[in-house]
């Protein structure tokens, strides 16, 4: 078992010092920002707020990967409390599963311990590739279900010790993603799409997103086995926090922003006699970090917008 109870004291001690006990913290919300959406934290009230490190919590690893930097925020979006982690960690960076899912074990027993009214809420956000043909790049997704690829040869966050003081043994995965806040974060997209503060050029979908290991992109015929299985979107996080979120019986709502579309046409084959100009170059649409990032960066702003307008009710 990872050593929560470590960490527990550390992120109190730190908690009680910037905030006098009539004015202790009590977050509502978790919200983990993916690749390139981690600028919600400049939305924070500035006072007063605290920021802690992941390296300053023993067994809580810092995470490597470009575009995280690894740190809990505590503070107010509007007049909501809140705790952003923006970072977070990944099984393709070598990290065991379980402990990609550290941060939300910790918080749940933080808020038990020292909440008046415990945490109950999660927000996640992530970068996924589009499968389903009628996403377009800049959109963004609704999860309203999933497939745990790894979890499917026994890489699963629940695997090992019940954490019984959180949940039961065989948890239930079909209720996971909450109907209530995905028809919330639809009506404040529509009604600040109406107000000309998020781009009419978005849509919002709503399907299934595929958890895979990563760090390569698919290749092709991965791609469409996902697409086949029903999967409308493709991604390297966020369903082992759903998971976890879940076990410790959180309300979950949970953001794709489509980076780019996954390449599912088979690549032409060498032994075919083809004009030159029906050639098609085999790196066409190829997937690569760099436009992920890029197309996150864009999309957070709106995405923000609306995540703050959610959390101001929540
Ligand atoms: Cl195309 N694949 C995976 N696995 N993750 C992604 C992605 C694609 N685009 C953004 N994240």
């Amino acid at each position: 078992k990872l050593d929560i109870q470590k960490a527990l004291p550390i992120l109190n001690g730190k908690v009680s010092s910037h905030f006098s006990p009539i004015t202790k913290f009590e977050p509502k919300l978790l919200i983990i920002c993916g690749s390139g959406l981690g600028n919600l934290t400049t939305k924070l009230a500035s006072k007063p707020h605290l920021i802690v490190p992941y390296t300053n919590l023993p067994g809580f690893q810092s995470s490597t990967v470009q575009g995280h930097s690894g740190e809990l925020w505590f503070g107010h979006l509007k007049d909501t409390p809140v705790i952003i982690m923006k970072g977070r960690l990944h099984s393709y960076e070598g990290y065991d599963i379980k402990d990609t899912v550290y941060p939300i074990r910790l918080l749940h027993q933080y808020s038990q311990k020292y909440c008046n009214s415990s945490l109950k809420g999660l927000i996640v956000t992530n970068a996924a590739g589009g499968l389903n043909d009628s996403f377009k790049i800049g959109d963004f997704m609704m999860i309203y279900d999933h497939l745990n690829i790894p979890g499917f040869s026994g890489n699963h966050p629940l695997v090992g010790p019940n954490w019984d003081e959180d949940g039961e043994r065989f948890l239930a995965i079909s209720d996971a993603y909450d109907f209530k806040l995905r028809k919330l974060f639809f009506n404040k997209f529509k009604s600040l799409q109406q107000q000309g503060l998020v781009s009419t050029e978005r849509s919002v979908h709503e399907g299934t997103y595929s958890f895979v290991s990563g760090p390569t992109f698919e290749s092709r015929s991965e791609a469409r086995f996902l697409k086949a299985a029903g999967s409308d979107v493709v991604g390297m996080s966020t369903v082992p926090e759903v998971i976890v979120a879940r076990h410790c019986g959180w309300k979950v709502l949970a953001l794709s922003v489509i980076t780019n579309n996954v390449v599912t046409d088979l690549p032409q084959k060498a032994t075919e006699t083809i004009a030159d100009e029906e050639e098609v170059p085999l790196d066409k649409g190829k997937a690569n970090h760099k436009e992920v990032l890029e197309t996150g960066l864009l999309a957070a702003k709106d995405l923000e917008l609306i995540v703050e307008s959610l959390a101001d009710g929540f």
